[in-house]
């Protein structure tokens, strides 16, 4: 099958809602499941990079690429685990709004420096994790994607704040990259007892319908200790509700982007028995025989 490598953006301009525990825990839930994945943190926090296990070390970033220093192979870095890569932040990334701002080509930096990567296809997915602000960063970060992956919380104005990135992916659509496409939007810390949240999840679907996930992930405690590990909790703590529904979107999330392998069919409950299908006899009998036949 045709080596396709899809680039998918994390990205909500609003910070904290959990953007870069997506990144970290989806890359690692993807690559456990044998899809190569490439991290790519371009937060001057370096939390993702942290967050697998990496110290931030000055010269190894897409910085580097972008002010054309560095080929993009040679801020590659593995990680501990199989399957899963990721070119490191480092907090000269903080420079790049300024120092690029003036740049003819700062809307396709991104897709640029990220090409030969893509074009390789060694990876199945590369996935970008976003600063929180709708600057040059996420901007060129959006013209560089197939799609856009929105985290956001279930609370008061989450309608507006996703009015905001998706009327920057609409701009971004009409203009530059036509082909890119809500990916989805996938609720995250989820107190799944306040009414607020049922509300909230409730309006948002309703907007958006199937682009909402059906997965969500709860609030849950070994997801915030697990950075501090340097282990995405999945691998931390794969029994943990935080790990179990990271593992549940992930799937999700193949099932809706397959690359190079088949659509990946979600586990789906076994169908309802159907009472008022009346059984052709005759039928049954031929089928059993052909069944008999094949065997
Ligand atoms: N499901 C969860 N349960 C508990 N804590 C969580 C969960 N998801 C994220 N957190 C915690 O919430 C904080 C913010 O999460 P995260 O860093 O992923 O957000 P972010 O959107 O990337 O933030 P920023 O905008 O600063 O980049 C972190 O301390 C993280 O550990
Ligand atoms: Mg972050």
């Amino acid at each position: 099958m045709e080596r396709r490598t899809k680039i998918i953006a994390v990205a909500n301009q609003k910070g904290g809602v959990g953007k870069t525990t997506t990144v970290v825990n989806l890359a690692a839930a993807l690559s456990a499941r044998k899809r190569a994945v490439l991290v790519v943190d371009l937060d001057p926090q370096a939390h993702a990079t942290l967050g697998l296990g990496l110290e931030k070390q000055p010269g190894i970033s897409l910085y580097r690429v972008l002010l054309g220093e560095k080929a993009v192979e040679d801020v590659i870095q593995p990680t501990k685990w199989n399957n899963l890569n990721v070119i490191p932040s480092e907090v000269d990334l903080a420079g790049a709004e300024l120092e690029f701002g003036a740049r003819p080509d700062r809307l396709e930096m991104i897709r640029n420096a990220l090409a030969p990567v893509k074009e390789a296809g060694a990876f199945d997915y590369i996935v970008l994790d976003c600063p929180p602000s709708l600057g040059i960063v996420m901007t060129s970060s959006l013209v560089a994607s197939d799609g856009v992956l929105i985290p956001i919380q279930a609370e008061f104005l989450a309608m507006d704040g996703l009015a905001l990135i998706t009327g920057s992916i609409d701009r971004i659509r009409a203009s530059v990259n036509p082909s890119l496409e809500l990916n989805g939007i996938v609720f995250t810390m989820v107190n799944s007892v306040a009414r607020l949240t049922q509300d909230v999840m409730e309006e948002v679907r309703k907007h958006f319908g199937d682009r909402v996930y059906e997965t969500t992930i709860p609030r849950n405690v070994r997801v915030s200790e697990a950075p501090s590990m340097g282990t995405p909790v999945v691998f931390l703590d794969p029994r943990s509700k935080g790990a179990e529904s990271y593992k549940a979107f992930a799937w999700e999330f193949m099932a809706k982007n397959p690359t190079r392998f088949e659509a990946v069919p979600a586990p789906q409950p076994a169908p309802a028995p159907q009472p008022e299908e009346k059984v052709d006899a005759a039928a049954s009998a031929q089928n059993a025989a052909e069944a008999g036949a094949n065997g």
